[in-house]
């Protein structure tokens, strides 16, 4: 067991809270959300004839409260046609396998008798090398469309090689693409073909990470002659979230929708969401780069500390490289510092609209010239939201680019790495319990449905004896579903923490955007993290509709 100690405990208790919470809010939300998608978008789908009701729903919708909001949101990754860019390449199938295979066969003298030549040594630049890795991951990992492989290196045995490839899970909508490398052991196999005999785990091929420019300079193993070169930070080359620098000589030549900070810093994650992307969207609107603060407040409920929790990076929760390619924003550090040094340096300043109240409307701003369109949140609450800038008239104009917004990669890696140590073979189970299961007014069944004896009779019904089950939950206690183990191989979030602990990828990663300082995996990132797990299951179990008859949003709501 666990021993407890002292961060999984408040975590746990915030936990009840927090997925506890699956409330209307969240309903509210994932219909607002589809229909501005819709309303966006207009994909070519009959349902959307539908679309003047959603319309309506949506404008009805936007006085929502957001107390109940420590839940996931969807975001534009989750959405299909939203982004939907054809795949840059054909994924690698078996035929394609096939017909490298044959053009190999056709292309190398027939001088293969023996298999002497493929002994102990394995040549890692032998395409057959490549082809034996394609096969086996194909057959292992089933959900993975396999995209790209782009490095094939030794490893640290002479008969293993490191591999690196794009791919992206058959669950997620989007095209968004990951990066795999790993190192694989080879044997002879049948008629003189290597076989993988063994595979590392996710991200064990350590001699492929880099890009293979690096390599062909000779940055090998064990260093090598190159010493002026110091070796990059460990950190996925994948991802690139620096912050964009403004050069002080354009910075007349932009023009900004500058939002300073409103009542809605240190509220839940969702409703930073729908104020920033409405100030976003008001800035595609205008035609305007956005200014924008990386820095969030996450309220107490996401925090082990229970308290509401400054700094935290943008960049920890969503996939800032997306939000540069699809939007245009420039951070505020930098836009202030090249505001001021304009000022300082120039007779003219620079020509500003202040806006003191968001009932001036964003078409009123429309044929504004100034440089900088300033938005000011000083009223009291709840005037001072940022989000009441699109609503009424204004919702008719701006929509609110949910495609801009995807999930923190680094995050998504995570959940890559669960499931790839579970096999991309698993079966999830949501069971929400927490603050719910101890309503028994508006939830007079989920306690006992969720009961470890009811779990364990009910999921005989819809999951396989002895698959792997992963039970993403906010129930605190680590050992409550020790009942299900005799059936089953049960995995919890938790059993992964050393992949968000001092030793991982992610620890190092994100203690760069934090300027050398670690990041705590909060509530919000478990959540986020368990939610994408979830889905990623074969067969899927939710709390409501397949555990209990209670009604998600409590009693009479269904
Ligand atoms: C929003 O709330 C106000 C006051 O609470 C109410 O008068 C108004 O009708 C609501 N708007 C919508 C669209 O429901
Ligand atoms: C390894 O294989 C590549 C491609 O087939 C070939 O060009 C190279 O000469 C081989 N190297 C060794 C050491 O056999
Ligand atoms: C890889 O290993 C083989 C055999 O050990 C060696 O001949 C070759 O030079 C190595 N290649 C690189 C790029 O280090
Ligand atoms: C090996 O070769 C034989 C005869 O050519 C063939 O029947 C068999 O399928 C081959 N095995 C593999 C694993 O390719
Ligand atoms: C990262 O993106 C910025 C633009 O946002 C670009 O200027 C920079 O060259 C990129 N860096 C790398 C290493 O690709
Ligand atoms: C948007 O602004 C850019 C420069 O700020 C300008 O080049 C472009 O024409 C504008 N587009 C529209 C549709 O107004
Ligand atoms: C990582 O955490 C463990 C336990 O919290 C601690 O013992 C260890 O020293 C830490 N390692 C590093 C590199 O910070
Ligand atoms: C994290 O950084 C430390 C120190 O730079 C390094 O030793 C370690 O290998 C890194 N871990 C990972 C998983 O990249
Ligand atoms: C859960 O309930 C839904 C709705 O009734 C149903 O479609 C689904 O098949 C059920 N899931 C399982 C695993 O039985």
């Amino acid at each position: 067991m666990k021993e407890s100690n002292p961060i999984t405990e408040p975590i746990g208790q915030n936990l009840i809270k927090l997925i506890g919470n699956v409330c209307f809010s969240v309903f509210v939300f994932s219909v607002l959300i589809f229909t501005v998608i819709a309303i966006t978008y207009q994909p070519p789908d009959p349902w959307l004839e539908s679309a003047p009701a959603l319309t309506k729903l949506f404008t009805q919708s936007e006085n929502a409260t957001f107390q109940n909001d420590n839940s996931i949101l969807k975001t534009g990754e989750d959405f299909p046609l939203v982004h939907a860019l054809a795949p840059e390449r054909m994924p690698i199938t078996e035929a394609v396998i096939k017909e490298t295979e044959e053009k190999i066969a056709t292309t190398t003298p027939e001088s293969r008798s023996g298999c002497d030549e493929l002994q102990d040594v394995v040549n890692c630049s032998d395409p057959r090398v490549l082809i034996a890795v394609e096969k086996f991951n194909l057959r292992v990992f089933k959900s993975i469309v396999f995209l790209e492989y782009q490095t094939t290196v030794n490893g640290s045995k002479p008969d293993e090689c490191d591999m690196a490839w794009r791919f992206r899970n058959k669950k997620e909508k989007s095209w968004r693409k990951y990066r795999d490398f790993r190192r694989f052991k080879f044997g002879i196999g049948e008629n003189c073909t290597y076989k993988v005999v063994q595979a590392g785990a996710w991200h064990s091929g350590v001699n492929a990470r880099r890009p293979r420019s690096r390599i062909s300079n000779g940055m090998r193993r064990g260093g090598g002659n190159n010493a002026k070169i110091a070796p990059p930070p460990m950190r996925d080359e994948e991802i690139n979230d620096t912050i964009p620098s403004l050069g002080l000589m354009n910075f007349n030549k932009g023009r900004y929708l500058y939002y300073s900070r409103g009542g809605d810093y240190c509220k839940g994650m969702n409703h930073h969401l729908w104020s920033f992307l409405c100030g976003l969207g008001e800035a595609m609107y205008l035609n305007r780069t956005f200014v924008m603060d990386l820095s969030i407040c996450l309220a107490a409920t996401y925090n082990p500390s229970n308290k509401d929790e400054e700094g935290k990076d943008f960049r920890y929760y969503f996939d800032f490289e997306h939000l540069k390619e699809v939007a245009s924003i420039v951070e505020e550090g930098e836009f202030l510092g090249g505001w001021k040094k304009w000022d300082r340096s120039h007779k003219r300043k620079v020509p500003t609209r202040k806006v003191v109240s968001y009932k001036v409307t964003p078409m009123q701003l429309k044929k504004d010239k100034s440089t900088i369109v300033w938005r000011q949140f000083d009223a009291p609450e709840p005037e001072n939201y940022w989000y009441r800038v699109c609503e009424g008239q204004a919702a008719k104009y701006i929509q609110r680019p949910w495609h801009a917004l995807w999930k923190s990669k680094r995050l998504m890696n995570i959940v890559s790495e669960i499931s790839g140590r579970m096999d991309w073979d698993f079966d999830t189970v949501h069971v929400v319990r927490g603050e719910k299961a101890q309503n028994k007014e508006l939830w007079p069944h989920l306690d006992s449905d969720t009961s470890p004896d009811r779990l364990l009779e009910k999921l005989k019904v819809m999951v396989q004896p002895w698959r792997k089950l992963y039970i993403a939950t906010n129930e605190p206690f680590y050992n409550y579903f020790d009942k299900l183990r005799s059936q089953y191989k049960v995995h919890l979030l938790d059993d992964f923490n050393e992949l968000w602990g001092n030793t991982s990828e992610w620890y190092n990663e994100t203690m760069l955007l934090n300027n050398g300082r670690p990041v705590e995996f909060d509530g919000y990132m478990r959540v986020a993290v368990d939610t994408e797990v979830l889905y990623r299951g074969k067969t899927r179990v939710e709390t409501f509709y397949n555990l209990t008859t209670d009604c998600k949003d409590g009693i009479n709501t269904c």
